[in-house]
C-alpha cells in the first residue's frame, strides 16, 4: 500500500521506536517515584520535554504534555475560559473540530463565540483582522497551517494586531514541516501532537507561556506543573520528544524533498481534466495538496484508488467519515459541489517519486475510464 495520508497520522518512525523500547520493556518507573527507577523516567520525560521545546523554539518549562493535539486545543480554550470571566472568543473559520466543539462549548457557558471568516485562499480576512484590532476579544484561536488545505496563516501578524487578547495556536500540522518559532510567533499558547510527526499516537504538548491563566481539565496528582493531573505515558513521551528532535534536525532536507513531490503530483493533477486544486495561489505547507475532479465524489475517489493500493484522504480523516463538504472548503466559498468531491493528498518523508507517479497514472486510468466504486 502506498501510503499519502501523513496529515492523518504518520508511521511510527523506527528510531523513535527504537527510543520508546526501553520504557516499554523494562524501564517501568513512575516518574514521580523518588527512587531509581523513578528518577529514570522522570529524566526520559525531561529529556522529551526539552525535546519537543527545542522543535519550536520555546524553552522547556512552557511545555505541558497532554494526550495529543485535540487534548491540547480543549486544554488551551477551556482551560483559559474556566479561568477568566464568560467574555469574547474568536476562532478561525477553518479550524480543526476541537478548537470548534470546545469553543461550541463555552458559547453554551455565557461566551460570545464568533468565527474570524477567511478569503478564498483560506486566509483570514482584514476585516476580521481589522475588527479584532479595534475590539480585542478575550481569546483568539487561529490554527498556523490547516489539515486539509495546508493553507499557512500569517499568526505572528495576528498576534501583533490582536494586542490584549490571548492568543492560541493550533500547529498540529504546522511542526516539524515548517520553522516554527514559538517566542517570534507572539501566541501565548500552541498545541503540537506526536503522530504528526513520525511520533506514536497518545502524546502531544500544549505549549503555554508562563503569564497564561489556565484551569486543568484533568485534576489529580499534580503532575505538568498541576495542569494536566494523571502518570506521565512515559514511551510515548520519549517518542514523541525523539520525533521532535528528529524533525528538527531533518526539517530543512525533509522540507525541501516534499515540496519537490508535491510540485510534481499538483503539475499532473492539474493536467487532469476537471480538476481544481484547493488554496493554489496561498503559502501552503509543503506536504499537502488537496483538490477535486468535477463530477467525482471525494469518497469514490478514495476507494478507488485504495483498489489501486494506494491511501489518500476525502478531507479531514478526523471528520468522521461524513459524507458531508468539507467545511474548511465552503468557509473558503468553494462551490459545495465541488467540495464534496476533495481529495487530500499529505505526503511523507519516506514517499518517492516513483509512488507519486503511481498515483498520477492510477488517477488518469481511473478518470479516462470512468471506474465508478
Ligand atoms: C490541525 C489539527 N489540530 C488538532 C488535531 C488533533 O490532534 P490529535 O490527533 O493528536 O488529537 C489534528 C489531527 O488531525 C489536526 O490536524
Amino acid at each position: 500500500m502506498i501510503y499519502f495520508d501523513h496529515n492523518a497520522t504518520t508511521p511510527l518512525d523506527g528510531r523513535v521506536l527504537e527510543a520508546m523500547l526501553p520504557y516499554l520493556k523494562s524501564c517501568h518507573g513512575n516518574p514521580s517515584s523518588l527512587h531509581r527507577p523513578g528518577r529514570i523516567a522522570r529524566d526520559a520525560v525531561e529529556t522529551a520535554r526539552a525535546q519537543v521545546a527545542a522543535l519550536v523554539g520555546a524553552t522547556a518549562s512552557q511545555v505541558v504534555f497532554t494526550s495529543g493535539g485535540s487534548e491540547a486545543n480543549n486544554l488551551a480554550l477551556k482551560g483559559l475560559a474556566w479561568s477568566l470571566k464568560p467574555g469574547h472568543i474568536r476562532i478561525g473559520a477553518t479550524e480543526h473540530p476541537s478548537v470548534v466543539e470546545s469553543a461550541r462549548l463555552l458559547a453554551g457557558h455565557g461566551w460570545d463565540c464568533r468565527t474570524l471568516t477567511v478569503d478564498a485562499r483560506g486566509l483570514i480576512e482584514d476585516a476580521a483582522l481589522d475588527a479584532i484590532a479595534k475590539n480585542p476579544p478575550d481569546i483568539v484561536s487561529v490554527m498556523l497551517a490547516n489539515n486539509e488545505t495546508g493553507v499557512i496563516q500569517d499568526v505572528a501578524r495576528i498576534a501583533a494586531l490582536a494586542t490584549g487578547a490571548w492568543l492560541h495556536c493550533d500547529a498540529v500540522q504546522a511542526a516539524g514541516k515548517i520553522p516554527l518559532n514559538f517566542a517570534r510567533t507572539g501566541v501565548h499558547l500552541m498545541s503540537l501532537s506526536g503522530h504528526k510527526i513520525g511520533g506514536p499516537k497518545g502524546a502531544g504538548a500544549l505549549i503555554a507561556d508562563a503569564s497564561v491563566p489556565l484551569t486543568p481539565l484533568i485534576h489529580g496528582g499534580g503532575q505538568e506543573k498541576g495542569l494536566r493531573g494523571g502518570t506521565e505515558n512515559v514511551a510515548a513521551i520519549v517518542g514523541f520528544g525523539k520525533a521532535a528532535e528528529l524533525a528538527a534536525s531533518e526539517l530543512q532536507q525533509r522540507s525541501r524533498w516534499l515540496r519537490r513531490l508535491r510540485d510534481r503530483l499538483e503539475q499532473g493533477i492539474e493536467k487532469l481534466p476537471g480538476a481544481t486544486v484547493f488554496a493554489r495561489t496561498a503559502e501552503r505547507l509543503p506536504n499537502t495538496l488537496q483538490f477535486a475532479v468535477a463530477g467525482y465524489d471525494g469518497e469514490t475517489l478514495v476507494m478507488l484508488l485504495d483498489r489501486h493500493g494506494i491511501a489518500v484522504s476525502s478531507g479531514s480523516a478526523c471528520a468522521g467519515g461524513a459524507r458531508e463538504p468539507s467545511p474548511v472548503l465552503l468557509a473558503m466559498g468553494v462551490d459545495p459541489a465541488l467540495a464534496t468531491g476533495a481529495v487530500r493528498i499529505s505526503l511523507g518523508k519516506d514517499n518517492t517519486e516513483a509512488e507519486v507517479e503511481r498515483l498520477l497514472t492510477a488517477l488518469g486510468r481511473i478518470l479516462e475510464t470512468g471506474q465508478t466504486y
